[in-house]
Formats: C-alpha cells, sequence, structure tokens
C-alpha cells in the first residue's frame, strides 16, 4: 500500500472531467463544493451537468476526449490542469488519458480502476453543527463499499456527540461560537437520556459549569483541558451563588471560550435557566437552549408512573416545594380535582406540606410516591398516603434528590414496577 493520505485545496483550480454520465456526474458534484473549476470532456452530457452548464458553474467541451489534449493544452499556454478525473464507460479511454495524464505529471483519478489510478477519492463525512469543520476520510483499499460503510459509522457518531468535538486551536472555528453560551439541559441523570444536541455541543465545549443533578459521568469523558466547573448546589448548600454562576458564564463566553452551562433535566423547568439566558442577554452574550427531559415526568416514568392516564387523569400540575405547598396550592387553584401533582424540592418540606394540602381538600388517603435519585443505580421508591408521607419518610429516610408524586396515578406503579 503506497497511498498518501492527503487534503487538496482546489478552490479556484483547473479541473477536468473526462466523461459526461451518473459517476462523472456526481464527482463534479464533490469537485463543485470544492470550489474547483470544473471542465468537462466529453461528445454527451446528462441533465445535470447541462443544467451546471447553462448556469456558467462548469465548462463543457462536447467531444471525446484525444491523447493529445493534454499535450496541445501544453503548447496552446493553456491554464494548468490540477487534476484528472477519468469517468467514461469506456476502460481503455480511462487507461489512456491515467497514462497520459501521468506522462505530464498531472494525478489522475479513474473511476473505474482504483489500482491503475495515481489518486484516488475516499469516501468522506463533513461534520456539521458541533461537528463543523471536521473532514473524515475513509480509503477502501480497492473496496469502496466497504469505505462508505466505515465512513456512515463514523459520520453517526459525529453526529451523536460521542467524539471529542472540541477544538483545540484558538484560530480554528469553534461549533460553539465564541461569545456564546449553551444552556444544556442533561436529563434526569443518565448519561444516554441527554439528547443529541446537548451531548454533540458537551463534546465541543472548552468551559463546562455544571450542576450537581444530571449526567455527571460525562464530564469524565471530557478532556483534561475542558475546564469544568462545578457550581453543584445541594438543598441548603450552594457553594457557587446564581449571581456568581452567571458572572462566570459571562467571564468565560466573553473571553472567546465555547461555553456549556450543563443543568440536571430541562433548564426552563424549576432550573433558573431563565435567569441565566437573561443575564447573558443583558451582557451581550448569544444564549442557546437545549431542552432536556425534565425530571418532573421522567423520574415517575422510571418508578412506573405516568403523570397522566387514562381513566384517572388528564392533567398534572408540576410545583417547586421548597416553600411548602405555597406553590402547588396556587397552581391547584385552577386545575381539575383529579389532577396529579408532581413535586419538586420537597423532602424537607414534606410535613407542611402534607398539612397544607389536606387542610385545603386533598383526601388524606391520597396515594404518595416519593421516588429518590430516578434513573440512577440508587433509585428507590417509597409509595404511602398524604396523611401517612411525612412519617414515612422520616422512618425510611427519604433523601433528595426526590420527585414526590400525589395522585391515584401512583396505582398504575402496582402493575407496571420500575422502569428505569
Ligand atoms: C433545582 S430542581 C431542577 C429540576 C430540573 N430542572 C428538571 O427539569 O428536572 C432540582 C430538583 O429536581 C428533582 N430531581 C432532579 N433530578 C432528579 C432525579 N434524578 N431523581 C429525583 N429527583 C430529581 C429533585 O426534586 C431536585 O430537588
Amino acid at each position: 500500500m503506497s497511498d498518501y493520505p492527503l487534503l487538496l485545496d482546489l478552490a479556484g483550480r483547473r479541473v477536468v472531467m473526462i466523461g459526461g454520465g451518473t459517476v462523472a456526474t456526481r464527482r463534479v458534484r464533490g469537485l463543485l463544493e470544492a470550489r474547483a473549476r470544473v471542465e468537462v470532456i466529453a461528445p454527451r452530457i446528462g441533465e445535470e451537468l447541462a443544467a451546471l452548464v447553462r448556469d456558467g458553474a462548469i465548462t463543457w467541451r462536447p467531444e471525446s476526449w484525444r491523447p493529445e489534449f493534454f499535450r496541445s493544452e501544453l503548447l496552446a499556454g493553456g491554464e494548468r490542469i490540477w487534476l484528472v478525473h477519468a469517468a467514461t464507460d469506456d476502460s481503455a479511454a480511462n487507461a489512456a488519458a491515467a497514462a497520459e495524464a501521468d506522462r505530464h505529471g498531472i494525478w489522475c483519478v479513474r473511476a473505474d480502476d482504483h489500482r491503475a489510478s495515481s489518486a484516488h477519492t475516499p469516501a468522506v463525512a463533513r461534520g456539521s453543527g458541533a461537528a463543523d469543520g471536521l473532514t473524515v476520510a475513509v480509503g477502501g483499499g480497492g473496496d469502496p463499499r466497504r469505505a462508505v460503510a466505515v465512513r456512515d459509522a463514523v459520520a453517526a457518531a459525529l453526529d451523536s456527540g460521542l467524539l471529542p468535538l472540541r477544538r483545540t486551536r484558538d484560530d480554528a472555528r469553534s461549533p460553539v461560537a465564541p461569545g456564546r453560551v449553551a444552556l444544556v439541559g442533561g436529563g434526569p441523570g443518565r448519561a444516554d437520556l441527554i439528547t443529541v444536541r446537548g451531548r454533540q455541543l458537551l463534546a465541543a465545549a472548552e468551559v463546562v459549569i455544571a450542576d450537581r443533578l444530571g449526567p455527571r459521568d460525562l464530564l469524565d469523558e471530557l478532556d483534561d483541558d475542558v475546564l469544568i466547573i462545578d457550581v453543584g448546589k445541594e438543598p441548603n448548600r450552594h457553594p457557587v451563588p446564581q449571581q456568581r454562576i452567571n458572572e462566570l458564564l459571562v467571564e468565560h463566553a466573553r473571553a472567546g471560550r465555547a461555553v456549556v452551562r450543563l443543568k440536571g433535566g430541562d433548564p426552563f423547568v424549576l432550573g433558573r435557566g431563565g435567569e441565566e439566558a437573561i443575564f447573558c442577554a443583558e451582557h451581550g452574550i448569544g444564549v442557546e437552549v437545549v431542552p432536556g427531559i425534565s425530571s418532573a415526568t421522567s423520574v415517575p416514568a422510571a418508578a412506573g408512573i405516568p403523570v397522566t392516564h387514562r381513566g384517572i387523569t388528564g392533567s398534572f400540575v408540576v410545583a417547586s416545594a421548597h416553600r411548602g405547598a405555597e406553590d402547588a396550592l396556587h397552581a391547584l387553584r385552577d386545575a381539575p380535582s383529579d389532577a396529579t401533582l408532581v413535586l419538586l424540592m420537597g423532602v424537607s418540606t414534606l410535613g407542611r406540606t402534607a398539612d397544607d394540602l389536606i387542610a385545603a381538600g386533598r383526601r388524606p388517603d391520597t396515594p404518595v410516591a416519593m421516588i429518590e435519585s430516578g434513573w440512577t443505580p440508587a433509585q428507590r421508591t417509597t409509595v404511602t398516603t398524604l396523611e401517612k408521607a411525612p412519617l414515612i419518610a422520616e422512618q425510611e429516610r427519604v433523601r433528595a434528590p426526590a420527585i414526590i408524586v400525589i395522585g391515584e396515578v401512583v396505582g398504575v406503579r402496582g402493575m407496571l414496577g420500575d422502569l428505569a
């Protein structure tokens, strides 16, 4: 194998395509993407090439290729030819063109015979989005379908964000444009419950400002020189105040870094994502929001509890309980009486919340499920009633993070059990 892989800058350079059929057309498309100046030599060309000729995108000599072509071009002082593609359906003509190109020191790609070519085109994937600027070229050693299969697999991995896409040079274009912040919802905690877009941006990030909840395992996969700032909050313990988090986002974006704010669940569900976005906007920093799977619905699901279920209820209310039942009571005022109530941040205030809900008319025997650490190996579900919930939570040492589901839908768990 004497191949020497190389990427050519063909922009504005003359490339001769010998042949006007489907293979030639495909190759011309690629050459035009590379902004080459394409000249087609063929007695006949297909519709697509004809349209390109009409648009002035390529030129066409309606004749068969002649062995003296390169020499006469040279003698006539014609513009230099950088590359030739021999793509006729006549193998002898392709061979003659390749030999002639060789004699004149011009690289030639033969579409019909890889081994007899001085140059070969690989199967190519070009990254987009977070992978923008990356080119993957796969040579198949004479087996183009094999190369295409590998190229497709790499392209899928590029799209999924499983590959390390972070730029390492300041002068390379950043997939997360410098001066921007991506607020990424990481989902409820399991690494594969983040969105593809979120994972792509994380793979391209230079600075990651991370919460305590969310897919923390993904942080271990980042390169050593990615700056990880852990601002993880716990109940009654906020090591980095919200104002400082906002400032960090702006400071790093202003320094031209690709910043990802990795949050648990969805950034805009009880996550202060809106405040962070507004602070960035007020300071001239563009923000992209990547929604995430909120714990409000996904953690009940992990415990086999659908928050709505036909025949039981068609609505649910999500509320923060860190101040007790105050928010929930407001939200329930206009909700149907059978609405499921999903409480976040409600463990420490559960006694007060249960009393207030019962005082406001909720039945004491309403089923309650407390689901701790959903979608993690430590997931645990405790089922009881509204009246008994505070005592049971204490006895069972229920701890944050937990979702508290109040409503008849908790009974569905009896038919399903844990689903995570
Ligand atoms: C500040 S809120 C953030 C909510 C997040 N933005 C979301 O959409 O899921 C944190 C609360 O979400 C809940 N939570 C988040 N992830 C959880 C998980 N994996 N298991 C149980 N509760 C979770 C807990 O109630 C926790 O106290």
